[in-house]
């Protein structure tokens, strides 16, 4: 029987699971190539033209979206899509629910290296167990037990089957790249303390303590059962890390704290009103001399037309309602409004760092910032990861 990770953390899959898995990964990236490709071609060369002949030419997102709701590849698109995506979450349960009451009791041993601090009164936010984010049974914070892990478990395994390797072999290339893209870009800057808000099982919060080995590196998140998993999976590759319950938009640290304030595909999972908080409180717990920097969805504003309207598909069909809105702020002005001046804003399109290695990559970051059809989009072909932040004064 085969184990699905290389850490303590990971479940024995049977052939059965292995099957299942490798069937919606296959379905996975079948529609996020082939049927896309289908449906970007169909609106290229049959929708947008017709439109065009008629004197109404799609320029918006929504209106190619609605133009493209009644034709059949759109809805073949759509179906397929969400259906893989709910395969994914259902494909990896077995094996989880097989193991769970192991997997919580390996995650209540004492730690040897980092820490996890929980707080039960912490009130969470609608936003999280308001809905199954990206149609996720429970999403990140359902409790099924004592000390329950279940939620981590499943967003572990989830990403082997919904990432289909784009994400690295630790689910770890984003935070390897930001992390590298920092070290190499800025040698002279060397944080001594960092922290990850949003960081769910820490997948992309452990090569920070890699990239800068004497910084102390801090998570944060509102969801117990992640954070428990997050601290189980750490505490078996080595890895110290401070996992604490928290929320983002409100922390609990000293102003001046951290170095580093760092995030991943977090920000467009809050309604705006969060976003401006949490900026707010990432700019007040930065040291003078810190930088915020997060890797998220590239900008409408940067992005082709086309581009704008397939990435906002999650908004509708994903269960990620606030993905849309955030993509159409201008990232620089959330960050003034926060308190960062305009000058210090930066932003960077990426390649991975762990897919290319060290040379190639030191190489890329000195030439343009691209943004393309590969920019965020989860592609074999090379993804690039979009970052953006800023220094604080
Ligand atoms: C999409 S996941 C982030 C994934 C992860 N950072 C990565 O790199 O893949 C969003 C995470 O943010 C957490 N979250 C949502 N709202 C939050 C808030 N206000 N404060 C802290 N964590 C929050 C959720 O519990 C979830 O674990």
């Amino acid at each position: 029987m085969n184990r699905s990770h290389d850490h303590d953390m990971a479940v024995s899959l049977t052939q059965h699971d292995r099957s299942r898995r490798a069937f919606v990964a296959t379905l996975r990236s079948h529609v996020l190539q082939r049927m896309a490709g289908d449906l970007r071609q169909h609106f290229e060369g049959t929708v947008g033209p017709e439109h065009e002949k008629l004197g109404a030419p799609l320029e918006s997102p929504e209106a190619i979206h609605e133009a493209l709701k009644p034709e059949l590849p759109f809805k073949a698109y759509s179906s397929v899509r969400t259906s893989a995506q709910e395969m994914v979450f259902d494909v990896v349960s077995d094996a989880v629910d097989r193991e769970l009451e192991t997997l919580n009791e390996r995650a209540a041993q004492p730690a040897k290296k980092g820490s996890l601090t929980l707080n039960p009164a912490l009130p969470l936010p609608k936003s999280v167990t308001g809905i199954d984010v990206h149609l996720s049974p429970g999403a990140y914070h359902e409790e099924r037990a004592d000390n329950d892990v279940s939620a981590g478990a499943v967003y572990d395994n989830s990403i082997d089957v919904f990432a289909f390797g784009q994400f690295g072999k630790r689910h770890n290339d984003i935070g390897a790249t930001l992390s590298n893209y920092l070290r190499l870009k800025f040698p002279e800057f060397v944080p001594t303390s960092i922290l990850d808000c949003g960081c769910t099982i820490g997948h992309n919060t452990l090569p920070w303590a890699e990239t800068y080995p004497d910084a102390e590196v801090t998570a944060i998140d509102v969801a117990a059962p992640v954070l428990r998993y997050a601290h189980a999976r750490a505490e078996s590759m080595g890895v110290p890390v401070d996992f604490r319950q928290m929320n983002a938009t409100a922390m609990d640290f000293e102003d001046e704290q951290f170095d580093v304030v760092f995030s991943s595909m977090f920000m467009h999972e809050l309604p705006l009103k969060h976003i401006q908080q949490y900026l707010k409180e990432a700019f007040r717990v930065l040291k003078p001399g810190g930088v915020l920097w997060q890797m998220e969805l590239p900008p409408m504003n940067a992005m082709p037309l086309y581009e704008n309207f397939y990435m906002n598909w999650d908004t509708y069909y994903n269960n990620e309602p606030y993905y849309g809105t955030f993509r159409k702020q201008d990232y620089r002005r959330l960050l003034t409004d926060a308190g960062f001046a305009a000058d210090d804003f930066i932003e960077a399109t990426m390649p991975r760092y762990t897919f290319i290695g060290e040379a190639a990559f030191a190489e890329s970051i000195h030439s343009d910032n691209t943004f393309d059809t590969l920019t965020g989009r989860m592609d074999p072909k090379g993804t690039r990861w979009y970052g953006f932040g800023a220094w604080k004064r």
